[in-house]
């Protein structure tokens, strides 16, 4: 069967890399959490002091994207994607809410979009791939054969988030979260390079009342749709 290109863009937390991620895995795709990049780079800004009173050290970290690695590793006892920064495994701190909340300035500079672009462009060169993000459909990989664009209400978001950190053993706050789901909804959209938007030619889906199980039947019939399955 022929190998497409899917591009799964929205809002934060509306569920985009579980769905990514299982439909990968139901059809043999690889999967690619763009923005686990993104909090990557933010991870190695906060540990290299690039944050600084006067705002961020631009300079200084565009002297240094060149040493910023990223790859991802198969984690053997779950084959889901552990996310790496210069060969550590970054996976669970790069989801922790300093990172949450210094990561739409990292991801809005012009120099760490384009190098992450140009990265998950060679990741997407032998097609058979799903990436996640905000520009997937848009820059990344504007001739992808299916674009999804997933959106949730900022509250049902805010709740999901809370619910996966709590489970991950942390010890979250509702308010805080919503708070930083409504500030980056307007950062991400707001934003001079790669705002997000909907492709033209992404399909909507607000899963707001949706199950896991519900949006993943109706994504697998949107990939067979596009391959003729
Ligand atoms: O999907 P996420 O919440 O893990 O994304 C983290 C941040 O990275 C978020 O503020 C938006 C940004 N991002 C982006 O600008 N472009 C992408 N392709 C993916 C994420």
């Amino acid at each position: 069967m022929k190998k497409i290109t899917i591009a799964i863009d929205g809002f934060s937390s509306c569920g985009k890399s579980t769905m990514a991620k299982n439909l990968a895995k139901e059809i043999g795709y690889i999967y690619v959490d763009s923005g686990a990049m993104y909090r990557a780079v933010t991870l190695f800004a906060l540990r290299n002091s690039i944050f600084t009173a006067d705002g961020i050290d631009e300079k200084k970290l565009q002297s240094l994207i060149p040493n910023i690695i990223i790859s991802f590793v198969l984690d053997p006892a779950t084959g889901l994607p552990q996310t790496c920064l210069n060969g550590e495994n970054v996976e669970s701190e790069i989801r922790n809410m300093e990172v949450s909340s210094h990561v739409s300035p990292i991801a809005a500079l012009g120099f760490v979009r384009e190098e992450m672009v140009k990265q998950q462009q060679a990741m997407g060169k032998q097609k058979g791939i799903v990436m996640d993000g905000r520009d997937i459909g848009t820059t990344v990989f504007p001739d992808a054969e299916l674009k999804i664009f997933v959106t949730a209400s900022a509250e049902v978001r805010a709740e999901r988030r809370y619910k996966e950190l709590q489970g991950k053993g942390q010890n979250p706050n509702y308010d805080e979260i919503l708070k930083n789901v409504v500030e980056r909804d307007y950062l991400d959209m707001n934003r001079e390079v790669s705002p997000l938007r909907q492709a033209e030619d992404a399909i909507l889906l607000d899963n707001s009342h949706m199950t896991i199980e519900g949006q993943q039947t109706w994504l697998l019939e949107q990939y067979k749709k596009v391959v003729g399955a």
